[in-house]
C-alpha cells in the first residue's frame, strides 16, 4: 500500500475503520469517509498519532448524490485515487411479510445504491492515475441464502453481480474489482443480525446458532477481514479481478 491514494467508505467504525488504520500504517494515504463525523476525527487522530497520513469526510452514503460529492473531495485532497474500499452496508428489515418499506428502501440506499454511486464517481480518477482497485464489501448473505436477512441477502447478492461486472468493464483501464464476503464479524452491527426488532431476547439462541455452523467455530476481528481487503486491494492480487472472496471461517464451504 505504499504510497497509495486510498478512500474508505463507512471507515469510522468496525471493519472499514480497521482497513483505515492498516492501510495507513502500510503507508497508503487514507480518506476516511463515514456519516458519524466524531468517530471519522477519532480514526484520523489514531492514523496521525501513529505517524500515518489521514483526512475524514462527512458524508451520508444511503444518497447517490453525497456519494459523488464525497468521492470528488476525498479525490481533490488526494491528489488522485488509487484504491477504493466502498464499504457501506446495513442490515436491513428483519420481518418479511409486511415488512417496513422504509427500512426496505434504506437498505437497497445503503448496500447498494451507495457501491453504485461511489464506484461510478471513483472510475474517472482511478482511470487517471492509470490503473488501480475497487472493493466492495458484500457477505456470505451475497453467496448463500440467509433465512433471518432475505433483503439483506439479495442486496448482497447484487454487490457480487455488481464487482463481476465492473470487473469486465474496467479491465481495459487497469482498474481490478473485486469484493470481500465476510462473515460474523465483531463489530457495532454484529448484534443487529443475531436479535433485530421484536427479536431481541433470541440474540443468544441466534449467536448459538450461527456459531454452530462456522467450521472455525468463532467469529472475526475486523482486522481479519481488513487484511484480506487490503490484499486484494494491493498490487499483490494484480491478477485477482472479478472475485467475491469469503473470509468467513468457512461458513459457505459446508
Ligand atoms: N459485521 C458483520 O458481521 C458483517 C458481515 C458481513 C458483511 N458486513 C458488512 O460490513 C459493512 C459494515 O461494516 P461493520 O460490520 O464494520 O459495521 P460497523 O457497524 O462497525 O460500521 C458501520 C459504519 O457505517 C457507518 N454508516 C452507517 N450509516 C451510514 C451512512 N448512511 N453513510 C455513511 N456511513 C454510514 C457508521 O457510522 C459506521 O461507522 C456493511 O457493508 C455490512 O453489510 C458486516
Amino acid at each position: 500500500m505504499k504510497g497509495k491514494l486510498a478512500i474508505v467508505t463507512a471507515a469510522a467504525s468496525g471493519m472499514g475503520r480497521a482497513g483505515c488504520v492498516l492501510f495507513a500504517e502500510q503507508g497508503a494515504t487514507v480518506a476516511v469517509v463515514d456519516i458519524d463525523a466524531a468517530r471519522t476525527q477519532a480514526v484520523v487522530d489514531e492514523i496521525t498519532a501513529a505517524g500515518g497520513k489521514a483526512k475524514g469526510f462527512v458524508a451520508d452514503l444511503s444518497k447517490a448524490e453525497e456519494c459523488t460529492r464525497v468521492i470528488d473531495e476525498a479525490a481533490a485532497w488526494l491528489g488522485g485515487l488509487d484504491v477504493l474500499w466502498a464499504h457501506a452496508g446495513t442490515p436491513g428489515p428483519s420481518q418479511y411479510e409486511g415488512m417496513d418499506m422504509g427500512e426496505y428502501d434504506f437498505a437497497l440506499d445503503l448496500n447498494l445504491t451507495s457501491a453504485v454511486a461511489c464506484s461510478a464517481a471513483a472510475g474517472p480518477h482511478i482511470r487517471k492515475r492509470g490503473g488501480g482497485a475497487i472493493l466492495f464489501t458484500s457477505s456470505v448473505g451475497g453467496l448463500v441464502g440467509s433465512m433471518m436477512s432475505p433483503v439483506y441477502s439479495m442486496a448482497k447478492f447484487g454487490i457480487v453481480g455488481l464487482t463481476m461486472s465492473l470487473a469486465q468493464r474496467y479491465a481495459p483501464d487497469g482498474i481490478r474489482v473485486n469484493a470481500v464476503c465476510p462473515g460474523p464479524v465483531e463489530t457495532a452491527m454484529l448484534p443487529h443480525f443475531f436479535g433485530r426488532k421484536g427479536d431481541e431476547d433470541k440474540m443468544e439462541e441466534n449467536r448459538k446458532r450461527l456459531m454452530a455452523v462456522v467450521p472455525l467455530g468463532r467469529t472475526a476481528q475486523p482486522v481479519e477481514i481488513a487484511h484480506a481487503a487490503m490484499w486484494l486491494l494491493s498490487d499483490d492480487a494484480s491478477y485477482v479481478t472479478g472475485v467475491a472472496l469469503p473470509v468467513d471461517g468457512g461458513y459457505v464451504c459446508r
